[in-house]
């Protein structure tokens, strides 16, 4: 058995939970803390694991998070849809948080008419599979960061990427084409850790799942 991934019979050591740095962290945290698990991070940005009673953080990239947890280091974690899909991870992600709404859009310069050969994207798994779908021969270029720059000067003839306000859009002259998925935070759990740890796992889904559902 991974380490992490608990013991039988028992919770012997506090849950190993995997948070995104950046913008979700404190949502994450809040829905966790509402949900009965008051996690601490104090110490500093730089400070990687917290141990408290209640839980260990690690804090990561979020495209981490589904490797730390598929690989029981972590028992639990909270991500984006749109980087679970990327992942290509199948671990269990019982609950849609409903926070960091976003989607994951095919976007063109405003008025773009010729045909989509290259798409820039940093989610090059989820745009080969809509391509894929649509049966289209397209060549995926995968780049880090500020991707919309990929169809402002040719590299691509457009781009997959994150539409949350539309702002960036909005200032780089930029159309939404089509919508490939909706996504939003998720909290995911480690499979063996859902039944190794299942008396204090299934509470805290409910009790998260509750929080989500107010949340609307
Ligand atoms: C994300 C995404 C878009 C922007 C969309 O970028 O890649 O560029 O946010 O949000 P909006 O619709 O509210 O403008 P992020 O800020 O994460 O930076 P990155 O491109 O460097 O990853």
């Amino acid at each position: 058995m991974p380490e992490g991934a608990g013991t039988r019979g028992g919770a012997a050591r506090p849950l190993v939970v995997a948070l995104p740095k950046g913008r979700v962290l404190d949502a994450a945290l809040a829905a966790l803390r509402a949900a009965g698990l008051p996690l601490d991070v104090d110490g500093g940005a730089r400070v990687l694991r917290h141990d408290g009673a209640s839980g260990s953080v690690l804090l990561m990239r979020n495209a981490d998070v589904p490797v730390y947890v598929d690989l029981g280091v972590a028992d639990v974690g909270v991500v984006g849809k749109d980087v679970l899909m990327e992942s290509g991870s199948r671990i269990y992600e019982p609950v849609d948080l409903r926070f960091a709404r976003c989607r994951l859009s095919l976007i063109r310069p405003s008025g773009a008419t010729g045909p989509v050969r290259r798409i820039a994207s940093k989610y090059p798994r989820v745009a080969a599979a809509w391509a894929a779908g649509r049966g289209r021969h397209v060549e995926v270029i995968p780049l880090k960061g500020n991707v919309e720059l990929a169809c402002l000067t040719g590299l691509a003839d457009a781009v997959v990427d994150v539409v949350e306000t539309g702002a960036t859009l909005a200032a780089n002259d930029l159309a939404e084409i089509e919508t490939i998925a909706e996504s939003s935070a998720r909290f995911v759990v480690n499979r063996a850790a859902l039944k190794l740890r299942a008396a204090e796992l299934a509470p805290l889904i409910d009790r998260l799942r509750e929080g989500a559902d107010a949340l609307g």
